[in-house]
């Protein structure tokens, strides 16, 4: 159980990397199994959620080399088609096994996969797509068994554009007979990323990145060499930081595409945002004035997984900002954590209203899940006096050595036990 200690009122300043991304490698990794060969991963970032699926792929019988940003695959020994109870319940990516097992080996023994605590994480849709592929599905006791004797192709509407259902399906679909549609399909970057990888495997893929997903079965997949896309979501707390900190940051392996919504609300607050190939650029000068709303919603709209980072700005912002949930409905738990550090902060269900302070102030704080933790680490920059941030283990499931970035820039932040 780490902590970060850290003493506030830092400007950040200088230039800074991001890593590959979380939401990418955690289903590619899961993907590498379809192939009864070897996948080299380049840009991997080091972090808790990838070391969790590398013992599961282990486990089911794969040897793994992770060698500095690079991870070898070796899957042609997945002899294994059950995942214990321990292993799901270390995140909630785990799920991806569900499509890829049965891909593999024509069936998956698993149980219901863990994660953040940020509200109801059902996976109806999952299990109700890969039904239409054929799938048999037994649920019983927290465990789910899935025969897929004979998967075929099909065509799927999503009642919601879940991320994980869109990719769990397209798992499964790419061995399978015939042809899968998937309406109404999630359109994440992190989708078109698992699209090119497995069709860099020779999987037949096309329409990732839009609402209508096409993949035409294949007998059989080759071995592959990918390199997987920077972390927008870190970019984005990069960014969320600076402004916090009115501080000046250059965001290197950003992609402004993929951050079009959070610019946006930070050119609202008055900073200042250059983009470039790669790059993003941010200067915060002034104190950031309240944005009129936020509302998440799927890609490309604003991400859920940003909106604890930018409501740390906004507790320091002029005037009163509005935000709202729509993808989980318990994800402003952190906030009672800002309050705590003087924030004026209101949360009714999905609703937020943050009427901005002229400065919080230092505190202990505790970090329940992994955005919501990093956003006390960013009111911790900008806040007057020591903040010390307990249940580092959540945030480090999805930033590799947050301390030492953050560093590098000026922050005064240390990693204490
Ligand atoms: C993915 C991301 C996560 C991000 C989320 C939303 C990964 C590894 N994780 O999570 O970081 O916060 O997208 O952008 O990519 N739902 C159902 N039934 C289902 C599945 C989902 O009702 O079977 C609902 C969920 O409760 C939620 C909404 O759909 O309200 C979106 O969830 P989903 O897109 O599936 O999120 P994840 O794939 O879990």
């Amino acid at each position: 159980m780490g902590k970060f200690k850290i003493n506030g009122g830092k400007r950040l300043y200088g230039e800074v990397e991001v890593h590959g991304a979380k939401n990418s490698i955690l289903p590619i990794l899961a993907a590498t199994i379809l192939n009864e060969g070897v996948s080299v991963i380049h840009n991997c970032p080091r972090l808790k959620d990838v070391d969790s699926m590398i013992e599961i792929l282990e486990h089911i019988g794969c040897k793994i080399d992770f060698n500095g940003r690079d991870i070898v695959v070796d899957a042609r020994d997945v002899k294994d088609s059950e995942i214990p109870d321990n292993l799901m319940r270390t995140m909630r990516s785990s799920i991806f096994l569900m499509g890829a097992l049965i891909a593999r080996n024509k069936k998956a023994f698993i149980s219901f996969p863990g994660g953040c605590d940020i509200g109801h994480r059902p996976i109806d849709l999952h299990l109700k797509g890969l039904k239409k592929l054929g799938v048999e599905i037994e649920e019983s006791y927290g465990y789910i068994r899935c025969k897929g004797v004979r998967v075929r192709g099909n065509e799927i509407h999503l009642d919601l554009p879940s991320v994980g259902a869109t990719e769990n399906i397209m798992l499964a679909a790419t061995l399978a007979d015939g042809i899968t549609v998937i309406r109404n399909a999630a359109k994440e970057p992190e989708i078109e990323d698992l699209q090119n990888f497995l069709n860099s495997m020779g999987a037949r893929i096309t329409g990732a990145g839009t609402n209508t997903i096409v993949i035409e079965g294949v007998k059989k997949l080759h071995d592959t060499e990918y390199t997987i896309i920077p972390d927008r979501i870190v970019a984005g707390t990069y960014l969320c930081a600076a402004a916090m900190t009115r501080g000046e940051l250059t965001i290197v392996k950003a992609l402004k595409e993929h951050l079009e919504p959070l610019i946006s609300k930070l050119k609202e607050t008055g900073c200042e945002l250059k983009t470039g190939n790669d790059y993003i650029k941010i200067t915060c000068n002034k104190r950031p004035k309240a944005v009129d709303m936020i509302v998440t919603l799927p890609y490309p709209g604003f991400p859920t997984d940003l909106q604890p980072q930018i409501v740390s700005v906004l507790s320091i912002a002029e005037g009163t900002s509005i935000v709202t949930e729509t993808i989980f409905d318990n994800r402003f738990k952190y906030t009672e954590e800002l309050v705590r550090m003087g924030a004026d902060i209101k949360v009714e269900g999905r609703v937020a209203v943050i009427r901005g302070v002229d400065k919080i102030t230092g505190a202990k704080v505790l970090a329940k899940d992994l955005r919501g933790g990093v956003a006390l680490v960013i009111a911790g920059l900008g806040a007057e006096g020591t903040t010390v941030v307990e249940g580092a283990e959540h945030i480090d499931r999805g930033y590799e050595s947050l301390e030492k970035a953050l560093k590098s820039v000026g922050a005064d932040i240390v990693r204490i036990m």
